[in-house]
């Protein structure tokens, strides 16, 4: 039987419907927003402006969250006590308290819950994972990420629902900070850099200390333009973690892996360079190049419909998701603990393992 899926929140969710309504035997059957202008286009479905008549009246079996992170916490509870299983965009939760929620409704009512970090399945992660996987590294001591990006054209919203650069503060009465600007402290997107890191090193962290450097891109708009995480590991490593997004520059990744018996560093700015030195095959000091495509992978497959193939499997198989939802919480609680840590002019904070719970 064909597994009958709801999108809520059709800004990024509108791709979410094409990608969904392509995986073999899965049918988007219902959409919300609340904004019921972005409704229009998907006159074929069912269609709600009002997220719990959406879980109540549409015959589902799935939703995929996909709306601003504040209120993907509180969706996801409300859908799995529906009975719905969900997938949720990053960050899946705003605080330590929604994670709890999170993690002990899916346990309670069996349902899966992933976050959706669909980093894990680009190509560039796929191969690192491999070549990490043969020992090639030694064992990996400290690793490190920065996800930084120019996203203050889409840092204002109006009555209507349009973005607008965050320049425009203070020009017209009806713009507000969107969420993405007034409602995202840098670290709370923690998951593109985290989640590849702890996905290859198969670790997860326990303590996490933040420096941030308040709002002075866009004051009034964007309270963090950049912050800083460093983090301990349950094997006991350390990793560094930048993220912001109110910043001069446009998308920028990278990534340092630094093992006992060599290193990795990956950066994109635009196009891909990945070098690496390994110390038992080194001639000299050169650092190799690796050639790897980005996110296309050598399957050919788009990264997000293989990440969606594995969620559904897991629903049809009734087992755990590749990102269960403990997984999904290691992926997205050190970043707000190392916020807080920032909050707190830098003190340590404790990451609470959600297994525990
Ligand atoms: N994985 C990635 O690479 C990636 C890329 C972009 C965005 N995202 C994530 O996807 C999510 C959505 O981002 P976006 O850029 O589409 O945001 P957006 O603000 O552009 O769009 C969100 C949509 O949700 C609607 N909405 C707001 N509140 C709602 C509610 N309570 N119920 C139903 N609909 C509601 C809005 O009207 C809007 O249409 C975020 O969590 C973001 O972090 C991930």
């Amino acid at each position: 039987m064909s597994l009958r899926w709801g999108v809520a929140g059709l800004g990024r969710g509108a791709s979410f419907v094409e990608w969904i309504s392509a995986i073999e035997g899965c049918e988007v059957v219902a959409v919300c927003d609340s904004n019921e202008a972005a409704l229009e286009r998907f006159g074929g479905l069912e269609t709600f402006s009002d997220y719990e008549e959406f879980l109540d009246k549409a015959a589902l079996d799935v939703v995929a969250v996909i709306t601003p992170g504040p209120a993907h916490g509180p969706q996801s509870v409300a859908a799995m006590e529906a009975g719905l299983h969900v997938l949720c965009e990053t960050p899946c939760v705003y605080s330590i308290a929604e994670a709890e929620a999170v993690v002990s409704t899916s346990r309670r009512t069996g349902l899966n819950f992933m976050l959706a970090e669909d980093y894990i399945w680009m190509n560039w992660t796929q191969q690192l994972k491999k070549l990490v996987d043969t020992g090639r590294l030694g064992d990996i001591v400290f690793a490190e990420a920065e996800y930084t990006h120019d996203c203050r054209g889409g840092m204002l919203i109006d009555a209507e629902g349009k973005h607008h650069h965050a320049s425009e503060w203070g020009t017209r009465d009806d713009l507000k900070p969107a969420w993405r600007a007034g409602d995202l402290p840098p670290l709370f997107y923690c998951s593109h850099t985290l989640g590849p890191l702890l996905y290859l090193m198969e670790d997860r962290c326990t303590t996490a200390i933040g420096l941030h450097t308040g709002a002075r891109v866009a004051p009034g708009v964007c309270p963090v333009d950049m912050e800083s995480g460093l983090l301990q590991t349950a094997a006991g490593r350390a990793i560094r973690l930048t993220n912001g997004f109110c910043i001069a520059h446009p998308f920028s990744l990278f990534t340092g892996l630094y093992g006992t018996r060599g290193s990795i560093r990956m950066v994109n700015l635009g196009g891909l360079e990945v070098k690496a030195w390994f110390e038992d095959e080194a001639t000299g000091s050169d650092w190799q190049n690796l050639d790897m495509d980005y996110d296309q992978r050598e399957d050919g497959r788009h990264w997000v419909t293989v990440m969606l193939e594995e969620f559904v499997a897991a629903i049809r198989t009734d087992t755990a998701p590749p990102l269960d939802a403990a997984r999904s919480m290691d992926y997205t609680l050190p970043g707000i603990c190392a916020h807080m840590s920032a909050e707190q002019g830098g003190q340590p904070v404790p990451i609470p393992d959600m297994r525990q719970i």
